[in-house]
């Protein structure tokens, strides 16, 4: 799978060295910067080529039909697709009257970096033009993560040799043409000139446009101001209509002299606001980013990063390789989440229209844990964001006759988009993934405030629908029958493990926020009669079985399903959703994602230690990854069994994920709940670490590639950092007050800056599983 890397490898950025026009589209969501609120893909400045324009601002949306071949009960009656807004991005430049175009005249070096810590996007281009004259060009694009609706380009212009004539245009451009439709369900609709121009104006170096939308009938303004210097003979006009903003800068350039430019940019979205109200909210934004200046935005942005390295910072001695990607790879979920506040953080963070820009399971299930102990303000708000949409949830539960709240499958802005229920609707397992997320945030930062509006009420409304969506059997048993798993090769099965333990999880948990909140539970109509039904439920909750094999089946018969013939599945049959009937899929034993293995890791109490390396085992030999959302899944529970080489080749995959386009579609955006899956595989996967029932424990075991492992966490208001080497982890509380953690489960008491060693127990050795043919994890340098 992996064949060549296309960036250089170094610890702190990813540098494109040349421009290759094939993997345009993969470079623009690799260099993609986002701020949780805006997204800007890595267009080039010019605007063309591109491979997929794209500029989001997080949530702004547009409704389009659902069409169906029949109609159906409950099915969601239209859909949400992000939009592309207003293109600020745009900078066209004219060398003594020839535009800079990388296609014409001669590119003479091009280099791209972007730099992690200092979190902005560098290019340095030098071209010759058709006629003979060369410049250089240097720009540098930020989108800030302090000042939340700004973002703002350096652009700097010099001849190379001999005097030239030039002519910057510095645009905002709405309604640019997009890219073709595409067969693949995970792309997304495209849609045509979706703005509706509002109003337009432009002053001195000033310009913005508004604009709406048709029938989600959001509002958006977008701005640009200007700070030229260039030598004397330096003018520059502005003018706008309805959907272009232009500031034209006219000047000549004598050898060493060079025209600088910044540019700001600002943006504002709302669904309640006026027209002036959002207008004006970006005209104060553009005010405040020159106010504070080129420099002061990236002291900002600089300052924002070294707080979230000192708390987050993943080092690895041994594959400097795996150490950018790991960085890479936590830079860009930060991006998905950062500034979101209160918004959700879509599968594709706002790097790409990939899924229509729509939030799935990904958020609560990889990414916040990662955000919860590295960035927990973001964690925080995408779990306020849920809450926010509780009143849609409790109505599509009522649609469906449930008690409680049914989460979305996949949605912007909290209405269920998913216009496939048996891999949507009945993946009801969203709902303990989000409690889940609730009372990891909750045991992880002590939050008491949130505890009490957020976490209680999320709690008792996914408890209530496990309640309803399950029952006693005749034995008492609680059953959940016909529901979808993580697994999307598989649908409407009985008592798939994972939603069974994770409803289980749920339901207790609920019951505990009952007991710790009488008086905001009585608000909510819950009492101890309610949760004592939950916990009742909980304890007799089903979890199937399979004693012959001595497995577990990952919902009821699976494992006497027929088998997938891996044989006769070529290699250019994957993924095997484009080639095969779902009706196929469906009946037989084929394993499109970590389902069972993804219950050994988040409900690792549930099972005994010889259960997971069987379990592991199991499903290895059927599982295809046809789904991002697995390697790192198994990567942690490879490592946790003991096969760390295994589990190595499975965090290389995780990492590796967009920059090395390892699926074909990191075009449409990266994939951030894998990339986020890569400080899994390191922190849980290689570092051990667990927080059942809120409390720290680690297994540290490193991989025979790695010489060493760091890693820091926030927890409860502390720091703490662990040191993994060969022999023996060092568990370090860099401040904050003492903390008990478990070490190969002995407790380890920590006091501030008082390392404390501790030697690493080896894992068992077991002959190495086996995977469907042509389908074992790449082993990097091989
Ligand atoms: C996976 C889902 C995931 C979705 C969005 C699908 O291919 O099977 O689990 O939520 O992609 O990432």
């Amino acid at each position: 799978m992996i064949s060549h890397p296309a960036y250089a490898v170094e610890p702190w950025s990813v540098r494109e060295t040349h421009l290759d026009l094939d993997v345009l589209a993969q470079s623009e969501s690799v260099f993609a910067l986002a701020n949780g609120h805006i997204g800007l893909r890595a267009n080039l400045d010019e605007g063309e080529p591109f491979g997929l324009p794209g500029t989001y601002l997080n949530s702004f949306y547009e409704l389009r039909p659902l069409p169906y071949a029949e109609p159906g009960y409950g099915n969601p009656e239209s859909g949400q697709t992000i939009v592309n807004v207003t293109n600020g991005k745009i900078i066209r430049l004219l060398v003594d009257d020839e535009p800079f175009d990388v296609r014409y005249g001669k590119l003479l070096a091009h280099e791209r970096e972007l730099d992690l810590r200092a979190g902005v996007l560098r290019r340095r281009a030098e071209w010759r033009s058709p006629a003979g004259a060369s410049v250089r060009i240097r720009t540098t694009r930020l989108v800030s993560f302090m000042q939340r609706s700004a973002a703002a380009i350096l652009y700097e212009v010099e001849p190379v040799d001999g005097p030239l004539r030039i002519v910057v245009q510095s645009e905002l451009v709405a309604n640019e043409a997009g890219a073709p439709e595409q067969d693949d369900p995970r792309a997304a609709a495209v849609l045509e000139a979706p703005l509706v121009a509002e109003h337009y104006f432009d002053r001195d170096t000033h310009m913005v446009l508004s604009h709406s939308t048709r029938r989600s009938k959001l509002l958006m303004a977008a701005g640009a101001d200007h700070v030229i210097e260039g030598p004397e003979s330096t003018e520059h006009t502005t003018e706008s209509s309805s959907d272009v903003g232009r500031v034209t800068v006219a000047t000549e350039l004598a050898d060493g002299e060079s025209l600088r430019i910044v540019k700001f940019l600002a943006y504002g979205w709302s669904s309640q606001r006026s027209l002036p109200a959002v207008r004006d909210q970006v005209i104060g934004a553009l005010a405040e980013a020159r106010h504070t200046g080129w420099e002061g935005l990236l002291t900002g942005q600089r300052e924002y990063l070294d707080r979230f390295w000192e708390s987050a910072d993943v080092e690895l001695e041994g594959d400097t390789e795996l150490q950018q990607a790991v960085r890479f790879a936590l830079f860009h979920t930060l991006q998905a989440g950062a500034r979101a506040e209160q918004r959700a953080i879509a599968a594709k963070g706002l790097t790409g229209p990939g899924y229509d820009g729509h939030t799935f399971w990904d958020t609560e299930r990889f990414v916040l844990p990662v955000l919860t102990y590295t960035a927990p303000m973001a964690a925080r708000d995408a779990l306020r964001w849920r809450h926010a949409t509780l009143d849609l949830a409790r109505e599509r539960a009522r649609q469906l006759d449930h008690r409680g709240a049914a989460f979305p499958w996949r949605t912007i802005r909290g209405q269920e988009c998913s216009g496939y229920w048996p891999a949507g609707t009945a993946a009801f397992h969203i709902d303990a993934d989000i409690a889940d997320a609730v009372a990891r945030y909750e045991a992880a930062t002590g939050d008491e405030e949130f505890d009490r509006e957020v976490a209680i009420e999320i709690l008792v409304e996914t408890a209530r629908l496990w309640l309803s969506l399950g029952h006693h059997d005749a034995q008492g048993r609680f059953r959940i029958d016909g529901v979808t798993g993580p697994d999307e090769y598989g649908a409407l099965a009985d008592n798939n493990v994972y939603t069974n333990l994770l409803a289980q999880k749920n339901l207790r948990e609920a019951a505990a926020a009952v007991a710790r909140h009488p008086d905001r539970a009585a608000e909510l109509g819950a009492d101890l009669e309610e949760a004592a039904a939950w916990r009742n439920a909980a304890e007799n909750m089903v979890v199937p079985w399979d004693d012959q094999l001595g497995v577990h089946p990952q919902s009821e018969n699976f494992t006497a399903h027929q088998a997938w013939d891996f044989d006769a599945t070529s290699p250019d049959q994957y993924p095997l959703l484009l080639h095969f009937s779902y009706f196929d899929l469906y009946r037989k034993r084929v394993v499109k994602q970590a389902d069972l293995v993804l219950a050994l890791h988040w409900r690792g109490d549930a099972f005994t230690d010889e259960e997971k390396a069987r379990d592991f085992e199991y499903y290895e030999a059927l599982t295809v990854r046809d789904s991002s959302l697995s390697a790192c899944t198994q990567a942690v529970i490879a490592a946790e069994v003991g096969h760390l080489e295994l589990a190595y080749d499975y965090f290389g995959e995780a990492a590796l994920m967009d920059l090395y386009d390892l699926e074909h579609n990191t075009r449409d955006g990266v994939h951030i709940a894998s990339l986020a899956g890569a400080w899994l595989a390191a922190v849980a996967g290689f570092g051990g670490m667990r927080d059942h029932n809120g409390k720290l424990s680690f297994v540290p075991r490193l991989p025979p590639r790695l010489e060493r492992l760091t890693f820091r966490i926030l927890f409860r208001g502390r720091r703490l950092r662990v040191e993994v080497t060969k022999g023996e982890a060092v568990y370090t509380l860099l401040d904050g007050s003492p903390l008990e953690v478990t070490h190969h489960g002995e407790p380890v008491e920590l006091s501030p800056n008082e390392p404390v060693a501790r030697a690493i127990e080896q894992a068992p050795e077991r002959p190495a599983p086996r995977q469907p043919v042509g389908r074992a994890p790449n082993r990097r340098g091989q």
